[in-house]
Formats: C-alpha cells, sequence, structure tokens
C-alpha cells in the first residue's frame, strides 16, 4: 500500500468505543421505522402473528445480514462503495456500493420530509394545540398540512439542516456523542409513555392483540411486510451498517454487536407497541389506519387522556430524536462516499449531499400537494415511488449482492477471520458454520424468493 493511501486511512475517523458503536448502530436502527410503522403494520395485519413473523426474520436472516454487512466494512475499513474496490479490486462489485449509496439518497429525501412532520406537530405538541384549542378534524389537519406548498417545506429544511450540523461534527463528536446522549432519553420517554398507556382502563385488549396471536389473520402479504420491515428497521440492504462498521476497532466483537443492536431495535419495537395499542384499543380505536396512525389517531387519543398534553410532547419529542439518530446514519453512507470516492473534505461533502438530498426532499413533499400530478411517475407521488424504490427494489437488491459476495466471492475464510477477530476469539464451530450457510444458501434464496413474490405479486 502506498504512503499517501496508508496516511489517509489512518486519518479515519473512528468510533470511541463498542458501546459508542452499539449506541450509534441502535441510533440508526430504531427511527420512524419503530414509532411510525411498526406500530400501523401491526395494526393493519392482526397484531401478534405479524409480530412473531418479524421476530422470526430478524433472527433468522436480519443478524447474519447485519453481520455480513459488517464483516464488509470493518475489513475493508472504507465507505459504501470504496469497500467493494478495495476487497474486490478491478471487478464490477463496486455496483453494489452505488446502488447502496443512490438508495440512501433517496431514503432521506423522503426521511426528512417525514421528519419535518415531526417537527410541525411536535411544534403543536409545544402549544398544547392537541389538548387545548384545536378545532376540526385531526384527519383533514394532517392531510391540509401534508399537502400545503409552504409549512412541510421549512420543516423538511430545519430536519435537514439539523441532520446535516450533526454529521458535520465527524464520526466521533458528531454522531456518536448526539447517540449516547440521546438514545437513553429516548428509552425513558417511550418506558414511561408505556407504562402511561397500559394502566389505562381497558389496555388489557390492546396487550392481547400485541402478544396473542390470530393465525387466521396471515396472508402472504403479511409475510412481506414482515420482512420488509425488518429489513427496514435493521437499516439493511442500505450500505449503512458497512458505513458504520468501517469505522469501529479491529477488537470489537462483532457478533455481539450486532446481536444488541437486532435486540434494541427490536424492544424499541414492542415498547412502541406497548404505548400504542393499549391506548387505541382503551378508546376503541380501529387499529388498522395505517400511516395516519401516529399523526391523527394518536394526536385524538392525547386529546382525550389526562395529562395527554404532556404525553404529547413527550411522544414527538421521542419521534424526532428516533427520525435524527437515524437520519444521520443515511446521510453519513452518502458523505463518506463524496469524502473517499470524490475526494472532497467533510464540510463540504455535507453541505453538498445535504443540499442535493433536500432539493430531492422538497420535490417529494411538492408531490403530495399542488404539484401531484407534475410530480408523479407511473401513477404514484414522488414521495411514495421514492419510498417503493428504495424499499422494495434498492434494498432487497443490495442486500442480495450483499451476502452473495460475501458467501461466494470473499468465502469461508474471510467470514471466520472477521467472526473470531483472526483468531482472538473463539466462537463454537456450529455457530460459524451454520452462519455461513444462512450467507450462502440460505439468505439469498429467502431475498429472492420474496423480491419475486413483491413483484410478480
Ligand atoms: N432503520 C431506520 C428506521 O427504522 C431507517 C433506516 C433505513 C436507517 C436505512 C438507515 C438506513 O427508521
Amino acid at each position: 500500500m502506498s504512503a499517501a493511501k496508508l496516511r489517509r486511512r489512518a486519518q479515519r475517523d473512528t468510533f470511541g468505543n463498542s458501546f459508542g458503536v452499539l449506541l450509534a448502530l441502535a441510533g440508526s436502527a430504531v427511527g420512524l421505522g419503530n414509532l411510525w410503522r411498526f406500530p400501523y403494520l401491526v395494526g393493519q395485519n392482526g397484531g401478534a402473528a405479524f409480530i412473531i413473523l418479524y421476530l422470526i426474520f430478524v433472527a433468522l436472516l436480519g443478524i447474519p445480514l447485519m453481520l455480513s454487512e459488517f464483516i464488509i466494512g470493518r475489513r475493508s475499513r472504507a465507505n459504501a462503495r470504496g469497500a467493494f474496490r478495495t476487497l474486490a479490486p478491478g471487478t464490477r462489485w463496486d455496483l453494489t456500493g452505488f446502488i447502496a449509496v443512490l438508495c440512501c439518497t433517496l431514503i432521506l429525501s423522503f426521511y426528512s420530509v417525514v421528519g419535518g412532520w415531526g417537527i410541525e406537530y411536535f411544534y403543536k405538541a409545544l402549544r398544547f394545540d392537541f389538548t387545548m384549542g384545536l378545532t376540526g378534524d385531526l384527519s383533514t389537519l394532517f392531510s391540509g398540512f401534508t399537502a400545503s406548498t409552504w409549512r412541510p417545506l421549512v420543516c423538511h429544511t430545519l430536519f435537514m439542516l439539523a441532520t446535516g450540523l450533526i454529521v458535520a461534527y465527524g464520526v466521533k463528536n458528531g454522531i456518536e456523542r448526539f447517540s449516547k446522549v440521546m438514545m437513553p432519553l429516548l428509552f425513558i420517554i417511550m418506558i414511561g409513555i408505556a407504562v402511561r398507556s397500559l394502566t389505562l382502563d381497558g389496555a388489557g385488549a390492546g396487550i392481547d392483540y400485541l402478544f396473542r396471536p390470530d393465525w387466521s389473520k396471515v396472508t402472504s402479504h403479511t409475510v412481506l411486510d414482515a420482512l420488509g420491515q425488518a429489513f427496514f428497521s435493521l437499516s439493511l440492504g442500505s450500505g449503512m451498517v458497512i458505513t458504520y462498521a468501517s469505522y469501529v476497532k479491529a477488537e470489537a466483537n462483532i457478533t455481539k454487536i450486532c446481536i444488541n443492536t437486532a435486540v434494541a431495535d427490536t424492544v424499541f419495537a414492542l415498547i412502541a407497541g406497548c404505548a400504542i395499542m393499549p391506548a387505541v384499543f382503551a378508546f376503541a380505536i380501529s387499529p388498522g389506519e395505517g400511516p395516519g396512525l401516529v399523526f391523527i389517531t394518536l394526536p385524538y387519543i392525547f386529546s382525550q387522556l389526562p395529562l395527554g398534553g404532556v404525553i404529547a410532547l413527550l411522544f414527538f419529542l421521542a419521534l424526532l430524536l428516533a427520525a435524527l439518530t437515524s437520519s444521520i446514519s443515511i446521510l453519513e453512507v452518502v458523505v463518506a462516499f463524496a469524502i473517499e470516492e470524490l475526494k472532497l473534505k467533510r464540510k463540504t461533502a455535507v453541505w453538498l449531499c445535504m443540499s442535493f438530498i433536500w432539493l430531492l426532499g422538497c420535490l417529494c413533499s411538492l408531490s403530495l400537494g399542488r404539484f401531484g400530478s407534475e410530480l408523479s411517475l407511473f401513477g404514484r407521488s414522488l414521495f411514495d415511488l421514492f419510498d417503493a424504490i428504495s424499499a422494495n427494489v434498492l434494498m432487497p437488491l443490495n442486500a442480495m449482492l450483499v451476502v452473495i459476495f460475501l458467501g461466494w466471492k470473499m468465502g469461508r475464510g474471510v467470514i471466520a477471520d472477521e467472526l473470531t477477530n483472526n483468531g482472538a476469539n473463539n466462537p463454537p464451530a456450529w455457530y460459524t458454520k451454520s452462519l455461513y450457510i444462512i450467507i450462502r444458501w440460505l439468505a439469498p434464496a429467502a431475498i429472492l424468493a420474496i423480491a419475486l413474490f413483491q413483484w410478480l405479486g
């Protein structure tokens, strides 16, 4: 390796310690996916049966896939594209990295718009709008707001600026420090809300719904939704784990980090379920309200609840924090690419990437309102289209290429090296062996089957 290359590598930022890595990874995983997407999918798919399928997918596919991305990132110590260039020089595997960067660009553009909605609702909660003075129907309020022109754009801009500011401070001083403070705070707030919800009269029906499976409600859609949610929630197939893992020190135990991240993410999803469903049942609202659950149903519940104003404030604060610790990880994928592949300084890279994604986000936001017909393609608004392309096409495609790359191109030796930290620790043989089989055979087959189902169905 040339001296210049060695120097550049030595200058790369790293996470401070394993706990910081865990909180940053969990911060990325825990986001709108847990607080907004998971509860409404549970509601639409009949409760406990969906949750059980989700848990199976997290354990059987999610964790091995996360480990695969981790291995690629830590071994190469490079951004999502550079990782493949380093591990398989002279091949076209680096396209996998381009897919990841494109995927994150699209995800962040609509994620930031939803984050902006979070800002608006937090502001409303600050003024105690939900418990006092709010007139009119909450559903019209929500659709009126999201379809308006300026307000959502201003909120999206604020959310994007906050994201960029944190990422500009770098991995250790920005991302790690922010996640270390915010994740415990988020945890405490969500536990508090869950306790309030669980102690409501009539909360029992909600708990039954969450934990007693009704298998008759399971359709092929439930299975697909559960798998898609497992991917989205663990941030898989987006290059995020590759990028973060590239900042992890060589002695970190990657099995432990990945399992802990998956457990933390799942615990958060379940806490969000416990915070929302018991209240939904206590107020006799249908749980299957869909994406509006958090922005329409919950504010209604807050308006009826004793101490509802304070709970609303805490809930939307939690939503914002969760969204921010995820959005910084999405931006970091694109920024790390710009720094290392386009040779830009971090600050320049952040400004450039942020501005471009901000612009796409503006188009997403406008596509939900006045410019709906101009800003739509194939009969979908740009907002929906970016969501669908990233979650249903680019993420599975990237995940598939990642496991094929690791299982077939890199092979068993590389996997064993990384799992054992080059022989320093000694996991049981069955573990390395079964992981290898999952990565080489099971995961690609499962992703392919599911993608085919989804695209053909
Ligand atoms: N996992 C995040 C969430 O649950 C979303 C995300 C997707 C983050 C892809 C990073 C990369 O909200």
